[in-house]
């Protein structure tokens, strides 16, 4: 195991209704005049922004609002609120919403304290050093902005999907209430779900031995998820399935599952990718991308690939029975996870979420702008890349 350090000082409040401390815990935090931002429109049909603004008078926290954040994040808005903020000497923020909401939250948070521009933090010009506190009330499980470091935002300008992160931007505290993402639509809430497993993903697959801990604990997260998700989807209102599947999103990205070893990210950077050029949900680019990730390295790398067949999808091992190898081990544990997928409703091909074959050189160019590789656990080369993203353009 590598040596690590992990700060991660979020104050969860979890559970039914606790959306209704959101006064008493702004002001906890220090918080006297909020920026509340939100997304597109579905805490308003949902009646949870009457019941948030109810909650700020009722503390008599004054407020600012600021909503119409897009899924994929707009830099467009975070200037609109970085400028807000300023005009308004708003001194918290108060996110609604999901990862995208969240993630806008975290620029505004960044930008209002820094005299340059925002973007300098993703083009890694500038290091975030100070920024407002944030608060989030979570309504989708999926991204775990509420318990991480990041922010993923897209320039409107350049068409750039990337994100900057520090510890600063750590929400200061963060309301999970399962009953709130009872309203998403099926598609949402399988889209989340792939979200939280392929951050699993990301960590898991690793070169860094022993790590027994966290890979016990990614493998808890993925069973966890391998069992919730399809309850969910089924019935959308089972309280204790979709309790289960918000804990997971946290738990699967503030990095507890990911401390002393070397990450991936190469499904990620490769999805951001879609997501810039083509607006598809996050979740889904990587239903996409990462089962062909992972058929691609299993021809380089088998050795995790194996492991994750037998301990997550519950694969026998091949070799074992005298005919077969641990390859096909682990091809049969990336069938399990496809056939999972597909269940739930994900794509998993380019045609599924609107992508075309022709896009690909531009994709890879973007992608692997400056660098020379992607990802840890192979490192893939422009080629490399070019192969995973045509291999979900056959039929
Ligand atoms: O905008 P509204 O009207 O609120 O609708 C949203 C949006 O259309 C809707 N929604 C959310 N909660 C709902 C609901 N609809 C009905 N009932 C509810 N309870 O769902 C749609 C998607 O929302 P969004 O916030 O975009 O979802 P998600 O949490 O998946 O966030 C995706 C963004 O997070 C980034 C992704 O790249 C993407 O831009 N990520 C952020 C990370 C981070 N900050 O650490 C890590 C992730 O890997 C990811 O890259
Ligand atoms: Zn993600």
């Amino acid at each position: 195991m590598d040596n690590f350090t992990f700060y991660a000082p979020t104050y969860f409040d979890f559970g039914r209704n606790a959306e209704e401390h959101v006064g008493s815990l702004i002001r906890r935090f220090g918080g006297r005049k909020v920026l509340l931002h939100y997304g597109g429109g579905s805490i308003k049909k949902s009646g949870l922004y009457d019941k948030v603004v109810k909650c700020l008078d009722d503390e008599g926290i004054s407020y600012g609002e600021l909503g119409g954040v897009k899924p994929n994040p707009r830099s467009g808005l975070v200037y609109e609120g970085i400028e807000m903020c300023r005009d308004e000497g708003c001194d918290f923020i108060l996110a609604v919403g999901g990862g995208s909401t969240i993630d806008s939250a975290k620029a505004i948070a960044a930008g209002s304290c820094y005299d340059g521009d925002f973007w300098d933090f993703y083009t890694k010009k500038a290091v975030i050093e100070k920024a407002l506190p944030v608060g989030t009330i979570l309504t989708i499980a999926a991204a775990g902005s509420e318990g991480s470091t990041n922010t993923v935002i897209t320039n409107e300008t350049t068409g750039v999907k990337t994100g900057a992160g520090s510890d600063l931007l750590r929400p200061k505290f963060s309301i999970l209430n399962p009953e709130l993402t009872c309203t998403l639509p099926p598609y949402q809430t399988a889209a989340g779900a792939t979200d939280i497993m392929i951050h699993i993903c990301e960590r898991y697959f690793s070169n860094t031995e022993e790590v027994e801990i966290t890979d016990r604990l990614c493998e808890a997260v993925l069973k966890t998820m391998i069992h919730e998700t399809p309850r969910v989807i089924e019935d959308p209102h089972n309280y204790e399935a979709r309790a289960n599947i918000m804990w997971a999103g946290m738990l699967a990205h503030n990095n507890v599952c990911g401390v002393g070893r070397v990450q991936d990210w190469a499904s990620h950077h490769i999805e951001h990718e879609l997501s810039a050029l083509y607006d598809v949900t996050h979740g889904a680019g990587l239903a996409v991308i990462a089962p062909a990730w992972m058929r691609y390295v299993l021809q380089i790398n088998p050795h995790k690939l194996v492991q994750f067949a037998e301990r997550v999808w519950d694969v026998l091992p091949q070799a074992e029975s005298g005919s077969g190898t641990d390859e096909e081990t682990a091809l049969l544990g990336i069938e399990k996870f496809e056939a999972f997928l597909k269940s739930i409703g994900m794509p998993l091909s380019f045609a599924e979420i609107g992508a075309d074959a022709k896009d690909i050189d531009r994709l890879t160019e973007k992608l692997l702008a400056g660098k020379e590789t992607e990802g840890n656990y192979v490192k893939l080369k422009a080629e490399d890349v070019k192969c995973i993203y045509r291999s979900v353009c056959e039929d």
